[in-house]
C-alpha cells in the first residue's frame, strides 16, 4: 500500500511538461484542470498550491493539469475560496488570481453505445426475405462496378447499404463517387468509441496511428481489449474497410482511419475534452455513435470542458475550418427519446445522423429531433449493416442503430473531404442538409417545407445522404461566410402551464435592426434555452414558430420521464428554421399535455439566432463557453409580447403548401378570447385565433394518452382531394367519438349516480380569471394563482369523477378517462374543422 503511494509520487515527479495526453494514476492521485490567464505561470500556481503540473489539456488553450495525492477533498476550491476571502485590497496581487476556472476532475461513467443487440436489429438475413428477389439489372451492375473498380471483399455483394441490388436505389448511391476516384483519398476519420482493431487485415491498411489514441487503458493504442469493445471496430469497417480480399469495403475505402478509445472504462470530462480534440490538425472527422442513456428519461450535457473541446474544435481544428463531429441521434425512440434531449446531438457543433432501414423505413429505434440534419442507412427491415468485426480476417452482419449510421455520413463526408477539403465546419452541414434526398415524402404530416423550399421532417430530417449528390454539389460549392449570432435578452414569463392540449404561448419580435447590428445575415441553427418548472418533466413539450410559420418540436413529451424538474437552463436545437432570415415574430409554445396531477411553470427563455455573418471582415470568435453562462437572467427586453395561452397546437404539416405570410391575426399574442364557455365559442376561439394551426399529430406518443392526436388535418390550403379525405375522416372520428363519448359517460353516470353534480367532467383550460390574467399580459399573481387553484381542481374532479371502480379497473379507468378527454377535446376540433 505505501510502496504504491510512493511509487505514485515518484511518478508524479518524473512527468513532464508535455502537451499530451500522460499517463494517470487515478487510483492514487486527483487531478484538476486550471484554466489560467495566458501570462500566469503553471509552475507558480503548482507550487502554490501544492500540486504537481502536469502539462496543458489536449489542444485547449491556457487549460492545465494538475495532480495531487487523493483526498477526499477539493483542494483547489479550498485554497481559491480562502484566498478570496483573504484578498485584501486590489494590489494584493497573487498567482492564485490567474485562475480563471478550476475543475477537480472525477471519473464518471463512459457513455452509451448507440447500438442494438443483435435479436433487436432485426431478424438476421439468414432468414429470406419473402418476395425480394434481386434485381436482375441491379446484381448485373453491381457486378460490373466490382470488376471496374477491382473490389474483389468477400461480402461486398452484401452491403446493400452501398449496393443494394433488392430495394433498388435504398443506398448511399456511392458507385459513381468511386468510378470518379473518390474514395477518400487524404481524408481521416477518427472514430471516438471503445477501440479499433488496427491489427485487423481489413483496417491495418488504412489505420492512422498518429491519430488514434486510448484514454481507457492509457496507450497510443486503441485496442480493444474488453469482450464487447467491438463496437469501434465495426464502426470503423463501415468507413474504411480496405479494399482487399477481406469482409468488405468502407464507402470512403481510401480514407484514412483513426481510433480514440473512450467507452471502456470510466473516464473524466479532461480526458473526454482531450479525445475531442486529439490530432484535430490531422483527424477531419470524428465519428461518434455514443452518447447519454436512450432510456427516455435521461436528459444529460457534455460538461463544460468538453464543451470547450468542441468549440475549440470548430474554431481551430482542420487548420481553423473545424472539425467535423457525426453523431448518432439515438436509438430510444420506442421509449420516446428524442435527440434534443443529449447535448451532443443537439450541439450547433455536430452534425446528427438518424436512420433508416433498407427498405426505407423509419426503424423503431431512431430518434427524432429538430436538431437532427440527416438520416443514412442502418439496421430494420429484415437486415443489418454488413461490416469489418474485431479479428484478423472478421465480419459481422448484424451491426445496426443509429451507431450504424453515424459513421456511414462520417465516410461520406471524407468523400466530400477529399474532393474539397477547404470546406468549413458550416459547408459540411450546408452541404449535407442541401443535398439530402426526402423519402416517405407522402406520409401525411410528416414533412413541411421550409423557408428556403427544403422539405423537413422531425423523423427523417432532410431527408437521406446522397453521395453522388453531395460531392457534386462540393465540387461547385462556395464556402460560407463566417458565423454570426444573435442573442435574445432573457425573456421572463413566469406563467402556469395551462393542461392539455393548449399551451402557453410567448412571443419575441426579432427586428432587422437587430439582425444588423448582429451581423447576422440568414439563419443556419436556432437555439432555445430554457427554464420550465414542473412536477413531471416527460408532460411538457415545445414548439417554436419562426417568424415564416416553419415550427420546430423542441421538445416533444416522454412517457417514461418522471423526472420531478422542468427544464433547467436547458438548451434546445433546431436546424428547421435554416436559410430564413430571423426577422419577425418568433413563438414558443410550452404545454402540458397530460391532464394529471402533474403541474409546472413557465419561467424564462432566450432565444439564439446562429448563421451566416453578413460582413466577413466583422465576424467575432465566440468565446469558450463557462458554467456561469446562462447565470445572469436580467431581462431588458421591451419587445416581448405578452404570453397567452394558444387554443390548439401548431401544425407542421400545415406548411406543407405555401404558407400565408403572417398577419396580425394569426399571431398568437392576441389576447385569447377569455370565456369558453361551450363549444361553439371555443371553435370561433380557435378559429379566429389561429388559422394555420391545427391538432398535431404527435408521432412520438403513443396512443391511448391524451397526447396522441390523430393526423386529421383540418387546415385550408391543401389540395381539394385532400380535404375531401380529411373531411370523410373527420366525419367518420365524429361519429366515433361520439359514440364512445356517449357510452362511457352513460356507462359512468350510472356507476357515479351517488356522485350528483360531479358529472361536469368536460374541463376546461382556462378559467375566466386566468384567461383575463394572461391576456393582459400582467403578472397578475394573484390571479395566476387562483387560475392554478382552479385548474387543479378541475383535474381533481375529472379525476375523481372516473375513479370509483376497483382497484384492479383503476388504471384501465384512468386510460378512459384520458381518452374520452382526448376525445372531447377532439370533437370540439371536429366540429371547427366541419
Ligand atoms: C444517385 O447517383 C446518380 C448517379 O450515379 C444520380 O444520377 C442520382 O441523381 C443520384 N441520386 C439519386 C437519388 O438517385
Ligand atoms: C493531400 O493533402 C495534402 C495536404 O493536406 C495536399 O498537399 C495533397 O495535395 C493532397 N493530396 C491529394 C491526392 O489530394
Ligand atoms: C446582467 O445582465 C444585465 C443586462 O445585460 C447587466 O446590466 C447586469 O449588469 C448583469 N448583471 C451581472 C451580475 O452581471
Amino acid at each position: 500500500m505505501k510502496l504504491t503511494s510512493i511509487a505514485a509520487v515518484l511518478g508524479l515527479a518524473a512527468l513532464t511538461t508535455a502537451t499530451q495526453v500522460l499517463p494517470r494514476n487515478t487510483d492514487a492521485n486527483d487531478y484538476y484542470v486550471l484554466h489560467l490567464e495566458r501570462d500566469t505561470s503553471p509552475d507558480e500556481v503548482a507550487r502554490s498550491l501544492g500540486l504537481s503540473y502536469e502539462g496543458l489539456l489536449g489542444e485547449l488553450q491556457d487549460h492545465h493539469v494538475f495532480g495531487a495525492r487523493k483526498t477526499g477533498d477539493d483542494i483547489v476550491k479550498r485554497e481559491l475560496s480562502e484566498r478570496r476571502r483573504r484578498k485584501r485590497s486590489l494590489n494584493d496581487r497573487h498567482v492564485l488570481d490567474g485562475v480563471r476556472f478550476a475543475q477537480k476532475q472525477q471519473l464518471r461513467a463512459p457513455w452509451e453505445k448507440r447500438t442494438l443487440p443483435p435479436a433487436l436489429a432485426g431478424p438476421a438475413n439468414l432468414v429470406p426475405r419473402q418476395g425480394e428477389a434481386p434485381v436482375e439489372s441491379a446484381v448485373a451492375r453491381q457486378k460490373s462496378v466490382a470488376k471496374t473498380l477491382q473490389i474483389n471483399d468477400p461480402i461486398f455483394h452484401q452491403q446493400w447499404h452501398l449496393f443494394n441490388p433488392v430495394q433498388v436505389g435504398h443506398d448511399v448511391n456511392v458507385t459513381d463517387v468511386w468510378l470518379q476516384g473518390i474514395t477518400g483519398k487524404n481524408a481521416t476519420v477518427a472514430i471516438v468509441d471503445d477501440g479499433l482493431d488496427m491489427y485487423s487485415d481489413d483496417l491495418k491498411d488504412n489505420y492512422y496511428a498518429a491519430g488514434s489514441y486510448d484514454f481507457n487503458d492509457k496507450g497510443p493504442e486503441p485496442r480493444p481489449r474488453l469482450s464487447d469493445d467491438r463496437h469501434g471496430t465495426r464502426c470503423a469497417g463501415e468507413v474504411s474497410a480496405v479494399r482487399n480480399n477481406v469482409c468488405g469495403v468502407g464507402v470512403a475505402y481510401d480514407s484514412k482511419i483513426a481510433g480514440l478509445r473512450i467507452l471502456s472504462k470510466l473516464i473524466t470530462d479532461a480526458d473526454e475534452a482531450v479525445a475531442m480534440n486529439y490530432d484535430f490538425q490531422h483527424n477531419q472527422i470524428y465519428s461518434c455513435s455514443w452518447g447519454p442513456p436512450d432510456d427516455g428519461r435521461s436528459m444529460d450535457a457534455p460538461g463544460v470542458l468538453i464543451r470547450r473541446a468542441m468549440l475549440n474544435a470548430v474554431q481551430n481544428g482542420r487548420g481553423g475550418l473545424g472539425s467535423i463531429y457525426v453523431f448518432a441521434s439515438g436509438n430510444g425512440a420506442a421509449n420516446d427519446d428524442n435527440c434534443n434531449f443529449d447535448g451532443y446531438t443537439n450541439s450547433i457543433y455536430s452534425i446528427t445522423v438518424g436512420a433508416v432501414d433498407r427498405k426505407g423505413e423509419h426503424p423503431y429505434y431512431s430518434e427524432k429531433c429538430s436538431a437532427s440534419l440527416v438520416v443514412t442507412y442502418s439496421s430494420g427491415g429484415g437486415d443489418a449493416i454488413h461490416t469489418t468485426d474485431v479479428g484478423q480476417n472478421a465480419c459481422y452482419d448484424q451491426h445496426g442503430g443509429t451507431s450504424a449510421a453515424a459513421p456511414l455520413a462520417a465516410g461520406i463526408f471524407a468523400l466530400v473531404l477529399q474532393v474539397r477539403p477547404d470546406l468549413s465546419w458550416r459547408d459540411m452541414q450546408y452541404l449535407a442538409m442541401d443535398t439530402a434526398v426526402p423519402i416517405q415524402t407522402d406520409v401525411p404530416g410528416e414533412w413541411q417545407t421550409t423557408t428556403i423550399g427544403k422539405k423537413y421532417s422531425h423523423t427523417f430530417a432532410y431527408g437521406k445522404v446522397d453521395s453522388y449528390g453531395m460531392v457534386e454539389a462540393a465540387k461547385t460549392w462556395k464556402n460560407v461566410k463566417p458565423q454570426a449570432w444573435f442573442y435574445s435578452p432573457w425573456i421572463h414569463v413566469n406563467q402556469d402551464i395551462p393542461q392539455g392540449d393548449q399551451g402557453l404561448t410567448v412571443a419575441f419580435e426579432v427586428t432587422a435592426d437587430m439582425l444588423k447590428e448582429a451581423n447576422l445575415e440568414r439563419l443556419e441553427h436556432v437555439t432555445v434555452t430554457m427554464n420550465v418548472e414542473h412536477t413531471r418533466r416527460g408532460d411538457l413539450s415545445v414548439d417554436l414558430i419562426s417568424p415564416n410559420q416553419v415550427v420546430s418540436h423542441l421538445s416533444v413529451t416522454r412517457r417514461l420521464d418522471n423526472t420531478e424538474a422542468g427544464y433547467d437552463d436547458w438548451t434546445f436545437m433546431s436546424v428547421v428554421h435554416w436559410g430564413e432570415s430571423g426577422v419577425g415574430t418568433w413563438t414558443i409554445i410550452v404545454k402540458d399535455t397530460k391532464v394529471n396531477e402533474h403541474s409546472g411553470k413557465f419561467v424564462d427563455w432566450h432565444l439564439k439566432l446562429w448563421g451566416e455573418s453578413i460582413d466577413p471582415a466583422k465576424a467575432k470568435v465566440l468565446p469558450m463557453p463557462t458554467d456561469e453562462d446562462d447565470d445572469n437572467h436580467s431581462l431588458i427586453s421591451t419587445t416581448t409580447l405578452p404570453a397567452s395561452t394558444t387554443t390548439l397546437p401548431p401544425d407542421p404539416a400545415a406548411t406543407e403548401t405555401e404558407l400565408p405570410t403572417t398577419t396580425a391575426s394569426d399571431h398568437p399574442d392576441r389576447p385569447v378570447n377569455s370565456k369558453p364557455t361551450d363549444t361553439t365559442t371555443t371553435s370561433s376561439t380557435i378559429s379566429t385565433a389561429s388559422p394555420t394551426t391545427s391538432a398535431a399529430p404527435d408521432t412520438s406518443a403513443t396512443p391511448g394518452t391524451s397526447t396522441w392526436l390523430p393526423s386529421f388535418l383540418p387546415t385550408f390550403g391543401v389540395s381539394g382531394r385532400t380535404q375531401a379525405w380529411i373531411y370523410g375522416a373527420l366525419a367518420l372520428i365524429v361519429v366515433f367519438c361520439s359514440g364512445l363519448a356517449v357510452y362511457f359517460w352513460m356507462a359512468r353516470r350510472k356507476r357515479l349516480r351517488n356522485a350528483a353534480g360531479r358529472d361536469d367532467y368536460e374541463f376546461e383550460l382556462l378559467d375566466e380569471e386566468e384567461a383575463e390574467g394572461l391576456a393582459s399580459g400582467e403578472k397578475k399573481m394573484g390571479g395566476a394563482a387562483a387560475g392554478k387553484k382552479a385548474r387543479r381542481t378541475r383535474g381533481g374532479e375529472l379525476y375523481d369523477a372516473f375513479a370509483g371502480g376497483s382497484d384492479d379497473d383503476e388504471d384501465d379507468e384512468k386510460r378512459s378517462t384520458m381518452l374520452l378527454a382526448t376525445v372531447m377535446t377532439r370533437r370540439r376540433v371536429v366540429m371547427i374543422g366541419l
